[in-house]
């Protein structure tokens, strides 16, 4: 039986079911990448004049926001992460006045606009740090950023032993004897939160963007911002609130001050932050009535595909989230991590940033099917969620970038040890049989990254007509998700199918079977079929496959065992 197109009719939903909920608490949000979206002016880099272009595709892929990695202006040492300006459009997206379009555009398609906002630290060429480069050591214009003078003998060594993220001391030291603290890349410097015109500037820069109609901003590293000012060594095992420039307590007031002012709006803004912390319960500190509204769910993103973990990290994120009662988010993959169909695909489906395992053997269609059942099952669970862009094509991880292509500053920093992101950041297929693959009108033009020459049969025109396709799964896992066949806001009930089953209830009719053993489960009885990720072997549901069910007939409630603890 093929249930990957969706079959049964939605029941009507009995009229206390239908809850006004405030829009970002299921939504579903779409992360553009802008650089490898789409390239509309033929100069090999994707724009904004190509977003517009594809805004009814997303429209139908069935999203309700979109969140722009950084579009600012931006030398591009961390592909935008580091931003020269924050109030402007870099010249090779675009221009301010076509974001505006693009958000008011999107809008009456019924697509919000968060923007990615960058506190942490700006770009080497932002007229702060150009300023406090050419003041003397010492000066006022150097306490907006870490500036000391070093340790040993003539200051020759860092002021201590902080590590970059991206690898190497996270200080770098100017011809004037001076040091300054980079947690990221040296074209990154960081900003130093006690300082009022940090405070004062970010608010003015969120404004700016609020009052452009944006529904909402995506904070960057929003865990990093504070530094303990005795900027201590990183003890081994750091008790929580006490390491040195992680998760510190001071970081709740700058996020209640931002609430503050997203609240000020006839439609409040909403702030999601980009927390990666490993305990749930430090997480959701951020997610308290007056903090950020959601925060990126890693655990569930680094989770490997087995269902003891991946049903304890749903049950974690649940748990640590009703207590603040905030939604959880379900996110699988954004520019930061290897593409789901290559991760799911090896041996050790785990994440880590470490161990990014570039050339391990994959199998990409295990991987696929894998991606598949992953899609469906994160569509099911309350909460919102985010989609990466490439993701709805089932994008594998292009991992043959020659080195001299490459340009992740992960890559660049560990002297080629780590492979970086730029596998995940490849320009999207769109259509045609030869790269640029519909990505640009100019056939010609230099794409900043190479697409892999076998993606044909990945491209948006390839998929659209095929109903099997991952394009079709999202699209049809994205319109029942709308539908909210389980009732807007309902909270999920396990279902017992044996260890290797997650299976949940969700509003008394809708079931979520998600098999990730090798014993198939047979469908319940009195249950129709409303999606699967792979077809049925007769009437059950087959190893790495999740299928979606209503009850029929005269429900009562759903066999559930109460949530476990
Ligand atoms: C975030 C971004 C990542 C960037 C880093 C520094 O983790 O997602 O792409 O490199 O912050 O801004």
């Amino acid at each position: 039986m093929d249930v990957t197109q969706a079959a049964a009719t939605l029941p009507e939903l009995a009229p206390e079911l239908v809850v006004e909920r405030p829009w970002w608490r299921d939504a579903v949000v779409y992360q553009v990448y802008i650089r490898s979206f789409a390239d509309a002016n033929g100069d090999g880099t994707g724009d904004i004049a190509g977003v517009r272009a594809h805004l009814p595709y997303l429209a139908a892929l069935g999203v309700d926001a979109l969140w722009f990695s950084p579009w600012y202006p931006s030398p591009l040492a961390d592909s935008g992460y580091d931003i020269s300006d924050y109030r402007s459009i870099d010249p090779k997206f675009g221009t301010l006045w076509e974001a505006e379009q693009l958000i008011s555009e999107a809008r009456e398609l019924g697509i919000r606009t968060i923007v990615d906002i960058v506190p942490n630290h700006v770009s080497n060429e932002h007229a702060w740090f150009r300023e406090a480069l050419a003041a003397p050591a010492g000066s006022a214009a150097r306490e907006r950023f870490w500036f000391r003078a070093g340790t040993g003998e003539n200051g020759e060594l860092p002021p201590n032993g902080w590590q970059s993220i991206f690898g190497g001391s996270a200080w770098t030291r100017l011809p004037d004897g001076e040091w300054y603290l980079h947690l990221f890349a040296p074209e990154q410097p960081d900003l130093n939160w006690s300082h009022p015109d940090v405070v004062t500037e970010h608010e003015d820069i969120l404004r700016f963007w609020f009052d452009r109609g944006v529904a909402g901003v995506r904070i960057d590293s929003a865990a990093l911002l504070v530094k303990d000012p005795e900027l201590s060594e990183e003890p081994a095992d750091p008790n929580p609130g006490e390491h040195p420039f992680t998760d510190r307590d001071e970081l709740h007031d700058i996020y209640r001050g931002w609430r503050g002012l997203a609240d000020s709006y006839d439609e409040p803004r909403v702030l999601v932050g980009e927390v990666w912390l490993p305990d749930a319960e430090r997480l959701a500190r951020y997610l308290r009535p007056d903090e950020l509204h959601t925060a990126f769910n890693f655990d569930f993103l680094a989770c490997p595909w087995e269902p003891g973990p991946m049903r304890a990290s749903i049950e974690s994120a649940l748990a640590s989230h009703a207590p603040v009662n905030a939604p959880a988010t379900w996110v699988l993959a954004n520019h930061d991590v290897t593409r789901t169909v290559t991760r799911y695909g090896r041996a050790d489906t785990s994440f880590a940033f470490e161990t990014k395992r570039e050339g391990t053997p994959t199998d990409l269609v295990l991987g696929n099917r894998r991606a598949r059942a992953a899609a469906l099952l994160a569509m099911a669970l309350p909460g919102s969620m985010y989609v990466y862009q490439g993701e709805e094509l089932g994008l594998p991880e292009a991992e043959n970038i020659p080195p001299e292509r490459r340009q992740d500053p992960m890559w660049l920093r560990s002297g080629g040890v780590d492979p970086g992101r730029d596998g995940c950041r490849v320009p999207l297929p769109w259509s045609g049989q030869l790269p640029p693959f519909g990505f640009s009108p100019n056939g010609n033009a230099p794409l900043w990254l190479d697409q892999p020459d076998d993606w044909a049969p990945l491209s948006v025109e390839a998929q659209t007509d095929d109903p099997a396709s991952m394009l079709n799964l999202y699209r049809v896992g994205l319109r029942i998700r709308r539908e909210a066949p389980w009732g807007a806001g309902a909270e999920l009930s396990w279902l017992n199918h044996g260890d290797d089953v997650i299976a949940f209830a969700r509003g008394g009719r809708f079931l979520c079977i998600a098999n990730l053993g090798s014993q198939p489960v047979e469908l319940p009885a009195g249950t129709e079929v409303l999606v699967g990720s792979a077809e049925l072997v007769g009437n059950a549901v087959p190893q790495d496959t999740t299928v979606w069910l209503v009850r029929t007939g005269s429900e009562g409630p759903p066999e559930a065992t109460p949530a476990e603890q």
